[in-house]
């Protein structure tokens, strides 16, 4: 488990097991994660217009993958960093800790899969970008 102060986003790239003739497989094991996966969630037929995401989180770490079609995921640092994440491949994850504002596109034939530290709580988010914000100066 990564401590507090090196936390930042990144890509991780698992393993694909398999072949072309038969076809391939990854798998995420929480012995070879940064977190323990405590929930699972799939989002898919996002219109090619439609930006979701909006928030950030006050303790929740994800694993985001496109499991099928392509995701662009832009995250923004508390102190205004933008990274755009580009998901392209069903075996390539964006590692996110908590306090990343983000937004996401879809590909019309995407399906994100989130791999998540902790279940759902709506308190857990923070949907106002100046709540978000104003995390820098704590
Ligand atoms: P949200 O996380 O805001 O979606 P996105 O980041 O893709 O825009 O979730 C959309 C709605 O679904 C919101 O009302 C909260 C609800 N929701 C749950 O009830 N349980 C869950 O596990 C998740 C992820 C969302």
């Amino acid at each position: 488990m990564d401590s507090l102060a090196t936390m930042q986003p990144r890509l991780i790239e698992f393993s694909q097991l398999g072949d072309p003739t038969t076809g391939f497989m990854t798998v995420a094991a929480n012995s070879a994660l940064p977190f323990c996966i405590q929930r699972v969630y799939w989002t898919y037929s996002v219109a090619e217009d439609v930006i979701r995401g909006h928030h950030a989180h006050r303790e929740l770490e994800q694993i985001i993958f496109a499991v099928a079609g392509t995701i662009e995921f832009t995250l923004e640092s508390v102190y205004g960093q933008q990274t755009i994440y580009h998901l392209n491949r069903p075996g390539l994850g964006l590692y996110i800790p908590r306090h990343y504002w983000r937004t996401i596109k879809f590909s019309p034939d995407a399906v994100l899969m989130c791999l998540a530290s902790l279940e759902y709580t709506e308190e857990e988010y923070i949907r106002d970008y100046d709540e978000f914000k104003r995390l820098a100066s704590k």
